[in-house]
């Protein structure tokens, strides 16, 4: 029997996670349906109830949904801890594992497919949601010499500072600060972590926070040169990137953790690519 996966989101139209999860079947011979579901908002646990009683083996999780995911589990990983969201969900008699593979996906993307380690690297992040949160240990696992999280309320990126640095195993210098506290200061990869970009806004990021050789990595997917990439531009820097890879990467993680085998990402990367111009 085929074994069966969704994506639940509302919307949902616009995932492009069936498709990623289909071309990963196909490139690893696994025989799975993937599809996407609508939840009604508010029916979030009626509607994976419904899913599960149907034979459904996993879901993803996508907006506005990964914080009902997270109160649905039984057993959360560290990950899914740690970001305070779900976003792959594995079901298995009665319980319900949730995981957050976002934080790895960037990183591997970030590593693997970009060749930049980010070992030894200055490292600054915008932005003190969501995003953040979920890549901030995965990220200071790396070992970068140092990561700043930078946020337009202050508040919140020393509070996520002081979360990173409750659970960080290794000795990376970690603050908070305020984009008016960037003059002087450089930075050799750059995040944008920030909801700005689904806006078309611009963080107030001065440009000379790029370090010469710089990779500006934009987690939005999609969206060509977003004013933050195009403010690197400006500044000189030729390492662009957007979250293309990461959206690979992290659907890649739930489909090891799924089926047990790690699908090739390199051809959904260049078959979702929008080209930064
Ligand atoms: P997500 O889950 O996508 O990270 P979120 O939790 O709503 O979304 O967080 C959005 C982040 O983008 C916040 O850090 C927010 O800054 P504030 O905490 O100061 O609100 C940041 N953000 C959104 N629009 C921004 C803008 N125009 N300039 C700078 N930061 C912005």
């Amino acid at each position: 029997m085929t074994d069966r996966y969704a994506v639940i989101g509302n919307p949902i139209e616009q995932s492009k996670s069936p498709l990623i999860h289909t071309a990963f079947a196909q490139v690893t011979g696994q025989d799975i349906e993937y599809t996407k579901v609508l939840g009604p908002l508010g029916e979030f646990a009626q509607t994976v109830d419904a899913f599960r009683a149907a034979g459904g083996q996993g879901m993803n999780v996508t907006a506005p949904f990964k914080l009902d995911a997270f109160a649905y589990a039984t057993d959360l990983a560290p990950s899914a801890q740690m970001a305070g969201a779900v976003n792959a969900m594995k079901f298995e008699g009665g319980k319900v594992y949730a995981e957050n593979f976002d934080g790895v996906g960037l990183v591997r993307d970030v590593v693997h497919n970009l060749g930049c380690p980010l070992k030894g690297k200055r490292v600054l992040v915008m932005g003190a949601g969501g995003a953040t949160r979920g890549a901030l240990l995965p990220m200071l696992a790396e070992q970068p010499a140092q990561l700043v999280i930078v946020n337009r309320t202050v508040a919140k990126a020393d509070e996520l500072a002081a979360l990173g640095n409750k659970h960080q195993t290794g000795q990376v210098p970690l603050c908070g600060l305020g984009y008016d506290q960037l003059q002087g200061q450089q930075f050799d990869v750059v995040f944008n972590a920030t909801s700005a970009s689904l806006t078309a806004e611009l963080p107030p990021l001065p440009v000379s926070a790029f370090a010469p050789g710089a990779l500006a990595y934009e987690l939005a997917y999609g969206k060509g040169l977003t004013p933050f990439l195009r403010l690197a531009k400006r500044a000189g820097v030729t390492r662009l990137a957007d979250g293309v890879g990461m959206l690979a990467e992290q659907a890649a993680e739930a489909f090891l953790w799924w089926r047990g085998v790690r699908p090739d990402t390199q051809g959904v990367i260049r078959q979702l690519t929008v080209p930064l111009v």
